[in-house]
């Protein structure tokens, strides 16, 4: 058996957690299950798209049962690209390369990043505050793992730990791994600033006796309240000392989580770099998980390559994200009217409070039949995951458990 997992231990246990809480659930109404990174509606039903439910049912066995290339469908790079970028592509594909690979899920892409990147015992830098799956990969791939804060004592993203971490790290190697989720970060839901991101751009940038590979989470991309694709575009300032690698997730934009779908998208100034970065992913991929279901990747292509569904699938996305942003406005506002120490919120599905006493607060509001996930100084609340009549008076309780530590 390999040594590390012998002394594996899951940092993300949500998986199992939600089936304790589920069991919990059926004997009891007033449980609130706030741990889940799935959008349910406000009848406590799963959100489905429409469209995407709808082509589900149409497609032909032809669709559905053989293998797919491990490239996936031939033209889904460029209908992808056309997706991410919009208006910015042209002028994008100009100063970058791009090349992807499909996936399972963002899961697979993130790990299959990982391990092309570093070698085990190497370094990567990540957030304290991050999804905690990353730190299971690392373990699982037999990585360090060196932490920078993610965000500093104002809740402005900390570079300034970030650029200190960086340094640290370059004096045993010159080749540094990050992963940046963003926007609508998970578990915070903050976004970088534009002037943000164009910093932590320029600091790479400038480290011209360090490589860098940027490796950008994106699973929450859609449901952010800024202009993604220009955020996207400022990718191409990145100089060439900068690999970037988009993890893409079919899973939030088409709400379609259990069919495993995702991309790895290999950005850079070469395009020899880029090919021979597929290449190698192909032969992984080959090897790890072989290709991705084939399901999964007609029916997002379907609705890519189709301008009416494409309006269609956007129009209802919207329906989903006013219902989200309607039930986080009110824990928000609620939240602020009683000094709740929440972290700023930009999108997405979760929002965060601060806490030095993450396990005394998730004890207590266990007993009140409230479950949350804890991370790095917060608990994170899957707002996604409850009705709005749930999301009532939710600021009220975790304060009251709050007051009494
Ligand atoms: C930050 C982040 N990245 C990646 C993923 C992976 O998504 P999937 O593998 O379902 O595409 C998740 C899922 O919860 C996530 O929260």
């Amino acid at each position: 058996m390999r040594n590390n997992l012998k002394i594996f231990k899951e940092k993300d246990d949500i998986l199992s957690l939600s089936v304790k809480i589920n069991t919990l659930m059926k004997t009891n109404l007033n449980v609130i299950n706030a741990t889940i990174g799935t959008l349910y509606d406000d009848n406590g039903n799963l959100a489905i798209l429409n469209d995407v439910k709808e082509i589900r049912n149409s497609l032909k066995d032809e669709d559905v049962y053989p293998y797919i290339s491990t490239l996936g469908i031939k033209d889904f790079k460029n209908v992808l690209v056309d997706f991410l970028w919009q208006d910015y592509k042209n002028k994008f594909i100009k100063k970058k390369h791009i090349e992807l690979l499909p996936t399972p899920g963002a899961t697979g892409a993130l790990n299959l990043s990982l391990y092309m990147t570093l070698n085990p015992k190497e370094t990567i830098l990540l957030p304290k505050i991050c999804w905690n799956v990353y730190y299971n990969m690392a373990k699982e791939l037999d990585l360090n793992v060196e932490t920078y804060k993610y965000l500093d004592k104002n809740n402005k993203f900390a570079l300034n730990d970030f650029i200190k971490k960086v340094k640290k790290i370059s004096l045993k190697q010159k080749h540094i791994v990050t992963i940046l989720n963003d926007p609508c970060n998970n578990p915070t839901g903050y976004s970088l600033t534009k002037k943000e991101f164009i910093d932590l751009i320029n600091f790479m940038n400038s480290q011209k006796d360090l490589t860098f590979t940027l490796i950008y989470d994106v699973a929450y991309y859609e449901y952010s309240m800024e202009n993604t694709r220009e955020k996207f575009s400022l990718l191409g300032k990145l100089n060439k000392n900068v690999l970037t690698i988009i993890t893409w997730s079919a899973s939030k934009t088409f709400t379609m989580y259990g069919l495993r779908f995702g991309c790895i998208i290999f950005i850079d100034s070469f395009k020899r770099k880029v090919i021979n970065l597929l290449n190698k992913a192909k032969i992984i991929a080959r090897g790890r998980f072989s290709c991705i279901s084939s399901e999964a990747a007609n029916i997002t292509y379907k609705i890519l390559s189709n301008n009416d569904l494409l309006i269609s699938f956007k129009n209802n996305l919207d329906v989903y994200k006013k219902m989200l942003n309607d039930r986080i406005n009110l824990f928000i506002k609620q939240a602020l009217e009683i000094n709740l120490p929440i972290i700023p919120y930009h999108g997405g599905f979760f929002v965060s409070i601060k806490t030095n006493k993450v396990d005394k607060l998730t004890n207590l509001l266990e007993k009140e039949n409230i479950f949350v996930t804890k991370n790095y100084h917060l608990i994170r609340i899957a707002i996604c995951s409850l009705t709005y009549d749930q999301c009532d008076g939710l600021a009220y309780k975790i304060k009251k458990c709050l007051d009494k530590i």
